[in-house]
């Protein structure tokens, strides 16, 4: 007879699996019971020291045994995965890092003309956008621009080719006065005719940012697109000093260059303001000593700016002694450059995900 007695391990599994609440302890207990060295092959292994009659009656009880023992585990296993299944939804190990998913972002350019419009309206301005294709009208000759200005020169704007009963269609004008009046359809080079829309449209008081897209047909390098963006802003009401250019471009620049930043207004001109200036930030990189992003004069050209030229008032339809006002125009790109550091132009426009990730 084998020193095991089967009827007491048969007592004693139901007692044991009742008490397990864990998947090792349950896989102590198989092992203990039906592992290589276990209860049950102990019990298999003394089958041929039995006496012959005897071998058979016992070989069955041993087999019954394993079975009872096999199904126990199993009925315990399901109630033991079960809880863990449903807390971490088809076993997954909640414990585990997870798969980083690929998030999409915001492209450079997008993230600071969002920075820069949601400065300007915690200032009380709104945002409006125009066209890219402009009429020669609003892109020149209502802001004051004249006709032998080199900037009208096909060289420096991008023309389209258009019947004149298309250009009617266009501009909402009728018969041959549209060309008269509208003149040639073009991608608008900057963002000013915006200004004549909106003067064109409402009445003063008027505070406006115009971001958008402009063309210019400029040969590609590190430095020029012949597409790129730029924010417009001017600020129309009777009693609008140049000082409130002043105050409100330097919020502009401490706010995306941060406070330490120094500005200055260098006397320039536009045909569209009168007095016009260019603004320059001291450098960024050279804090104003001068350096090779500066070209050794500490200071950074980053718009151009001035009081609103009483002619383009008059264009539009507003009393030139009733009311004045401020514009300006600078480039987003240029801005981004100096921003984060970029050297060349080119990176916006090429996607490559290598230079977007880091934005
Ligand atoms: N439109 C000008 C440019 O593209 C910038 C500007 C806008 C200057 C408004 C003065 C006032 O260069």
């Amino acid at each position: 007879m084998p020193n095991i007695d089967i009827d007491a391990v048969k007592a004693q599994i139901d007692a044991e699996i009742e008490k397990i609440n864990s998947a090792p302890a349950l896989e102590d207990f198989r092992i203990k019971y039906l592992g290589r060295k276990g209860i049950v092959a102990q019990l298999t292994a003394s089958i041929p020291n039995l006496i012959p009659h005897e071998r058979q009656a016992f070989g069955q009880k041993v087999n019954t045994l394993k079975n009872r023992i096999a199904s126990l585990v199993e009925e315990k296993q399901k109630t033991l995965v079960e809880p863990e299944r449903q807390a971490g939804a088809g076993g997954v190990d909640m414990g585990m890092p997870g798969i980083a998913q690929d998030l999409g972002r915001l492209h450079p350019l997008t993230q600071v003309i969002d920075e820069i419009c949601a400065i300007f309206m915690r200032m009380g301005f709104s945002i409006v956008e125009g066209p890219e294709i402009e009429t020669e009208h609003n892109n020149f000759t209502g802001l004051n621009i004249p006709l032998e200005h080199p900037s009208r020169d096909v060289f420096d704007t991008f023309y389209l080719k258009l019947a004149s009963e298309r250009v009617s269609q266009l501009t909402g004008s009728t018969g041959k006065l549209a060309n008269r009046q509208t003149g040639k359809l073009l991608l608008r080079s900057h963002t000013s005719p915006v200004q004549i829309r909106v003067m064109q449209s409402r009445k003063p008081p008027l505070a406006v940012v115009v971001p958008g897209r402009v063309y210019r047909p400029d040969a590609v390098d590190a430095s020029h697109s012949f597409m790129f963006h730029q924010i417009e802003g001017f600020m129309v009401d009777k009693n609008i000093a140049f000082s409130d250019l002043k105050g409100v471009l330097t919020i502009l620049a401490k706010a995306v260059f941060g406070k330490e930043i120094k500005m200055r207004f260098r006397p320039h001109f536009f045909p569209f303001t009168e007095p016009s200036a260019e603004v320059d930030i001291s450098c960024i990189i050279c804090k104003g000593k001068g350096c090779s992003v500066c070209g050794r004069k500490g200071w950074l050209e980053i718009l151009g700016s001035g009081m609103i030229h009483p002619n383009v008032f008059k264009n539009v339809g507003y009393g030139p002694k009733k009311y004045t006002g401020f514009a300006f125009g600078m480039g987003v790109e240029r801005i981004a450059m100096l921003k984060y550091g970029i050297n060349d132009i080119r990176l916006f426009f090429e996607n490559d995900m290598r230079f977007l990730k880091q934005f």
